[in-house]
């Protein structure tokens, strides 16, 4: 299973229910690796999509405890454990798409993650582990410097060791 986010410099992901910053780079990266594929994602990164619209082209899987949430165009679970049993046991296509709360749950499934490091730092209220910390993960793939709108960025993959 594969992880995919953006983070800024302290590992902040998010706020007020949105992205810290839109880069269209990053945006245009989300899709190349994502499309065709299988996104898992929280109620309310759903919401932060522009009309709270599934993403095309992907299959979009939401988790919600709301036993009538019913959003055109994507799949709804209400446990990990029921989303689990449908994805079946070949996850190579699967990619966990957040917010934090949905990273936090899947991040022990996951065995490659592709962040995008943005090289500044903004007001956030959700955040990310750092991986650079993690013993047990490696940087095995990582973009040159991204610029745009004066920000520096740039992509990287951890897989586990
Ligand atoms: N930087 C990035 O790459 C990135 C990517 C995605 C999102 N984000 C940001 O992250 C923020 C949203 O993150 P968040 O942590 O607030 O929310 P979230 O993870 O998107 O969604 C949380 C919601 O998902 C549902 N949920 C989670 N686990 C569940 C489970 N095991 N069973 C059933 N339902 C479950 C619950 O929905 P109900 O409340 O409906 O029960 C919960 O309130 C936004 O600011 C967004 O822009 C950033």
């Amino acid at each position: 299973m594969n992880l995919i986010v953006v983070v800024d410099e302290n590992w902040s992901i998010g706020r007020d229910g949105g992205l810290l910053v839109h880069l269209s780079g990053d945006l245009k990266y989300f899709k190349k690796r994502t499309y065709g594929k299988t996104l898992i994602m929280g109620r309310k990164t759903l919401e932060s999509f522009p009309g709270a619209r599934p993403l095309p082209g992907r299959r979009n899987l939401v988790l919600t405890r709301r036993s009538d949430y019913a959003p055109e165009g994507c799949e709804v679970f209400h446990s990990k454990e029921e989303l689990t049993r449908q994805l079946g046991p070949d996850t190579s296509n699967v990619f966990v798409s957040g917010g934090e709360n949905v990273y936090r749950q899947f991040l022990e499934d996951c065995d490659t993650f592709f962040v995008t490091k943005i090289y500044q730092s903004f007001p956030a209220d959700r955040s990310f582990p750092d991986l650079d910390q993690r013993e047990d993960l490696e940087i095995t793939w990582k973009s040159g410097v991204q610029e745009e709108k004066g920000i520096k960025y740039q992509f990287f993959e951890y897989t586990r060791k």
